[in-house]
């Protein structure tokens, strides 16, 4: 069976200027031990990604990601940003987060192209699928997140499909303190991989699926006891570095 490294990302979403991205980035820096024993990746706002880079030019403790990006080319599309813009600045996007999908109306066609435009360009993608509190109550959770999979990796290749990250995240638990049960990621992680698996073969094995939704220093331990969940997408509690580098220390190696 593949040996997933696991991840802890960090999402800013719309928080910190670039002089307070620098110094959170640094704070973060300071806090985690030599070697983390997981893989951990910062996504500040698009102005901050290029500052915070330089800052940690060399640091192979961190990596960077941006939290959205254009599905197309450069080209007249005012204020957006193409993956080609981003490849030399981070490593890593995240596509299809449930803010994007409630704020700005992306669908699950949106999130494929944008999808597919950051593999063509080497970037990393992390997927965000999720349901709402509503499918959650009555009972469609699993359904709608295997759709939701389905159809942003529809058409990938085996190779295309390993070089993604799926963040689930029920929207019930985003940003709201209450987190998802232990036993509610699982479930998900279980019925995402078995998507995968149907979609990719052997391939979804390699593919990590993070937990996210109000994870904090008090409740991470909780999911990362569980072999199924491969890390967290952290928001809130990413903004606070001791809190975050706690999470970092609290997932430890591969389960
Ligand atoms: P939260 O956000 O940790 O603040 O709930 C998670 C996310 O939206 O990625």
């Amino acid at each position: 069976m593949a040996v997933r490294r696991r991840l802890v990302a960090g999402n800013w979403k719309m928080h910190t200027t670039v002089a307070e991205a620098v110094s959170l980035a640094e704070a973060i820096g300071a806090g985690l031990d030599a070697h983390p024993a997981c893989d951990v990746l910062l996504m500040p706002p698009f102005i901050s990604l290029w500052a915070v880079g330089r800052h940690l030019a060399g640091d192979p403790r961190l990596q960077l990601g941006a939290q959205n990006l254009h599905w197309a080319r450069p080209g007249p599309h005012t204020g957006e940003i193409a993956g080609s813009m981003l490849t030399d600045l981070c490593t890593h996007v995240l596509i299809g987060h449930s803010e994007r999908r409630q704020e700005f109306g992306e669908d699950d066609a949106v999130v494929h192209r944008k999808l597919e435009a950051a593999l063509s360009c080497g970037l990393l993608p992390i997927v965000a699928v999720g349901e709402t509190q509503a499918e959650r109550d009555r009972g469609a959770a699993a359904q709608v997140v295997a759709e939701q999979v389905r159809r942003a990796l529809v058409g990938l290749s085996e190779d295309e499909a390993a070089r993604c990250t799926i963040a689930y995240e029920p929207r019930g638990a985003i940003g709201t303190g209450r987190a998802a049960q232990a036993s509610d990621a699982v479930d998900a992680a279980v019925g995402i991989r078995s998507v995968l698996g149907s979609m990719f073969g052997p391939v979804a094995e390699a593919v990590r699926i993070l937990y996210g939704g109000s994870v904090d220093g008090d409740n991470a331990a909780r999911f990362f006891a569980e072999p199924a969940v491969d890390g967290a997408l952290v928001g809130g509690a990413s903004l606070r570095a001791e809190t975050f580098c706690a999470i970092v220390r609290a997932a430890g190696p591969p389960a």
